[in-house]
This record gives C-alpha cells, structure tokens and sequence, in this order.
C-alpha cells in the first residue's frame, strides 16, 4: 500500500452521484484516502431528499465526526461545489485545503430560478428522464458528445440511477442556495479551482472570479472538457488533482 498522503473528501455534481468520482480513485495510486459522498437519494438510495445546501453541509459534519477525519481537503465538482461552500461556511476550520471544480458561488439568478421551475415541470411530466435529456447538451462539450459515446452513455447511466424525489429536492435546494461570494475572501487555506475549457454552465469566466476572489487559489483549465471535467478528461483532471495535492501531502 503506497504511503497515505492525506485525505480527500469530493461532492458530487447534479444529478449524478458518488460514481462520478470513480476515474479519481486512480489518485489513491499516489496515497491519497478518496472519499466521495452519495447525496441523499441519488444513485437509488431511498433517503429523504435533499432539502437544503445548509441541511446538506450540517449532515456532512456529522459525517466527517463519525470518521473522525484529521483536517481532510474538500471540495466538489459543481453541485458538489455548493456544498464545499456551504460547509466552509458552517466549518472553515475543517478544511485542509479545497478543490472547486466547474462550480460557482453565487446563488441562482431570477434567471435561473425560471430555467428550475421549467426542470421541475419537465420531471413532473418526463421523470428522470427528462431533465437528463435536457442537461446533457450542457453538461458536455460538444467534443465530448460527439466523438466519446461512451462518455455520454457513462453520464446518462449516473443520472437516471436518481430517484425523482431526489432530483425534485436536489432542484428545489439548487434554486434556494444562498449566496457563498462573500465567503470567498475568507478562504485562507489552498485551493485549486478547476474548469473545464468549454464549460457552458459555469464557464471559464466564472473560475477566473473565483480564482481572483479567494487569496490562496491557483486555477487550472482542462482542455477539451465541458462541464464534467473529470469524466471528459479525467488524465488531465488527475494531473491538475496531483500538483495540487502534492504541495499539500505531508
Ligand atoms: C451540477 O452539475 O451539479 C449542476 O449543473 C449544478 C447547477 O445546475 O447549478
């Protein structure tokens, strides 16, 4: 077994589940303890939906005292992001470091809250399967969805394994989260955004605010990856993990 460099606790993104973290577990190759939280629900789980980022992050701190986990490094991929955020809030002393990946720290625009409202209706009337179908588009790179079938069929698979109760609640606390901006200056410990270079949800733009707003951050953009970075491109996503996490490992 190789020497434990540290700890790394990863969210995952909407409305996928903790499997979307399994090209990561290559990390463990280079020491480091992978632990991905399923959120309530998703991937066939039959827990009481979600019904808050604040709820979520309080659950999650429980959580992390049942493992009795040292100072871990935290972070998520989108979704997973807010959460990140929402547990900083509650704990910034817990984090070792963190990783913000294809996410964003402001809270949903009137804007948004629409295009959620359209999302709950299209569950309502087409399950799971619905939103999945009108994510897709944006949850991938053009790239991606054109030449990696399988990375689509991959996606797809994680998010209809969502029960709809859990996508319904996981929409409704999207569309409610509060605002993190102003934590970002708060941020003290090191941290890696990550973007993907055609991500259309929260774009590059978004990444280089987040980089600029919080102290210690250093950005890295994948290339030829949308908004699931670490399932399009998951070498380069590693790769970018692994500097990181290198400057960090005891
Ligand atoms: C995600 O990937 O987790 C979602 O796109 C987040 C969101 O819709 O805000």
């Amino acid at each position: 077994m190789s020497r434990r460099a540290g700890t790394l606790v990863l969210f995952h993104a909407f409305p996928l589940n903790a499997r979307m973290w399994e090209p990561q577990l290559a990390l463990a190759g280079s020491g480091w303890r992978i632990l991905a939280p399923q959120l309530p629900g998703m991937d066939g789980g039959h827990e009481p939906p979600l019904e808050s980022f604040d709820q979520l992050a309080a659950d999650a701190e429980a959580w992390l005292d049942g493992l009795a986990l040292d100072r871990p490094i935290i972070g998520g991929l989108s979704m997973g992001g807010y959460v990140t955020l929402e547990l900083f809030r509650r704990a910034p002393a817990r984090f070792a470091g963190m990783v913000l990946a294809d996410t964003r720290a402001d809270a949903d625009s009137p804007e948004a809250r629409k295009g959620r409202m359209a999302m709950l209706e299209a569950l309502r009337t087409g399950g799971v399967a619905a939103v999945v179908d009108s994510m897709v588009p944006r949850l991938l790179s053009e790239e991606t969805r054109t030449h990696r079938p399988a990375v689509v069929a991959r996606v797809r698979e994680l998010a209809l394994a969502s029960a709809p109760e859990a996508v319904a609640g996981a929409i409704r606390a999207l569309m409610t989260r509060a605002d993190s901006t102003p934590l970002l200056a708060q941020i003290a410990c090191p941290t890696l955004v990550v973007v993907g270079e055609h991500d259309v949800i929260t774009p590059p733009a978004v990444a280089e605010a987040l980089r600029h707003a919080i102290p210690n951050a250093e950005l890295e953009t994948i290339q030829r990856a949308g908004h699931l970075s670490n399932l399009e491109q998951p070498a380069a996503f590693n790769d970018a993990m692994l500097r990181f996490l290198t400057q960090l490992g005891s």
